[in-house]
């Protein structure tokens, strides 16, 4: 049956299980696993009302709300659970493993169309990371934790950071150069532009306080003429 390989996949891949029982009696992502296969069946049937029940149902007991529509393969691995969202029209290939606080989510409002992402095989996503709109995750690639992913990565690539951005591919660091396509690796000269124009600000507030502290003294200055000036005029008189 494909739960029990689901539980058996879990079990392996986790090195805090110790056994499979474990994983079917214990574990929130197994449960939701459970729940979804029920929800999925009854979405396909368009039972859709129904369908929403079982899936709420699912969120509140484990943390994990998995629309029923969104199409999961085989051997998933939610770890611990908690604050997960996978949308209506999200996909996940097989073996993938996804942390607490994952989601994939939508970035459209329109009805009936592709609004989540597309997780390839064997995709691992880190605690907390943000997947939005109709994006492709390759196969083979990690998000790391925390990163927020809103365009497509390419497979066996690695990603973090908000915006992602790939660092490994293939297993190998990724070192700017011209002869990458741009679009797939970081920016080192918006890096480097950044870095200038936040130097340039700091330098600017700098001189605006010099500037400030100048006509000060010119004021007080010109006070000072002036009053001199009275002085001398009276002395006259
Ligand atoms: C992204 C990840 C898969 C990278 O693993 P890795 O291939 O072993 O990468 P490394 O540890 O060699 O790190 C490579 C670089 O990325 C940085 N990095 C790693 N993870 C990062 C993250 N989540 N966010 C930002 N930068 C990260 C490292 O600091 C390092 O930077 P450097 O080259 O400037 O020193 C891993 O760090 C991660 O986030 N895994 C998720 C784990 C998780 O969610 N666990 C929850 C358990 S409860």
């Amino acid at each position: 049956m494909g739960l029990l390989k689901d539980a058996k996949s879990i079990a392996d891949r986790d090195p805090a299980a110790r056994s499979t029982l474990e994983v079917i009696l214990l574990y929130p992502g197994f449960k939701a696993l459970l729940y979804h296969k029920i929800s999925s069946f009854l979405y396909r049937h368009k039972l859709f009302f129904l369908a929403r029940y079982i899936s709420q149902k699912c969120s509140r007991k484990t943390g994990i709300e998995i629309h029923p529509g969104a199409k999961i393969g085989s051997g998933l691995f939610i770890d611990h659970g908690h604050g997960i969202v996978i949308g209506e029209t999200a996909e996940i290939g097989n073996n993938c493993t996804i942390y607490h606080q994952v989601t994939l989510g939508g970035t459209g409002r329109h009805k009936h169309t592709k609004r989540h992402p597309t997780v390839g095989d064997n995709v691992l996503i880190g605690a907390g990371a943000k997947i939005l709109g109709p994006v492709t995750i390759g196969n083979n690639s990690l998000v790391g934790a925390g990163s927020v992913v809103l365009d497509d990565v390419p497979e066996n690539s690695t990603v973090t950071g908000m915006k992602a951005r790939v660092i490994k591919m293939a297993g190998q660091k990724v070192v700017p150069s011209l002869s990458l396509e741009h679009g797939k690796v970081p920016d080192p000269v918006a890096q480097e532009f950044g870095k200038v124009r936040m130097e340039f600000e700091n330098k600017e507030c700098n001189i605006q306080a010099i500037m400030d502290e100048i006509q000060t003294k010119i004021k007080e200055l010109e006070c000072c003429i002036k009053k001199s000036e009275q002085g001398e005029d009276l002395k006259e008189k």
